[in-house]
């Protein structure tokens, strides 16, 4: 059911540190960060032949990675995403199995305008896993 990577988002608390390092050290291309309010994040997108890191960092009161941050102040994996071609069909068959979909259950429109769902990472070998609708 699910098919590409379509990212790995790695919190941070440095945005302007990590992506110097992603891009001076590691050489790859990194772009420009990006608010995104509704998430309550800011992200920097980085371009890799074949998937995507975001890098996330808190943006307002009550941001969704605040606490993850908290727990992990160096920062660390927070979510992968998963491609899928129908969401709707994918959480159906996911909670068949007895897997938690977080939130209403009800797709978002996720950081590329595309429907998302999480999945709750005591399901997943303790990975906050997204799928996004490619
Ligand atoms: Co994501």
């Amino acid at each position: 059911m699910i098919g590409r990577l379509n990212h790995v988002a790695i919190a941070v608390p440095d945005l302007a540190a990590a992506a110097a390092q992603y891009r001076d050290t590691l050489g790859a291309r990194v772009g420009a960060p990006q608010d995104e309010p509704d998430h309550g994040v800011t992200v920097v997108f980085i371009e890799l032949p074949n998937t995507k890191i975001e890098l996330l960092h808190p943006l307002g009161d009550g941001s969704p990675i605040a606490g993850f941050l908290e727990k992990n102040p160096a920062g660390g994996i927070h979510h992968i995403c998963y491609e899928v071609e129908d969401i709707l069909a994918a959480r159906d068959r996911l909670r068949a199995a007895g897997a938690r979909v977080l939130g209403s259950g009800e797709p978002k429109i996720g950081a590329h305008g595309k429907p998302v769902l999480f999945l709750h990472p005591k399901d997943f070998a303790g990975c906050l896993v997204e799928l996004e609708q490619a």
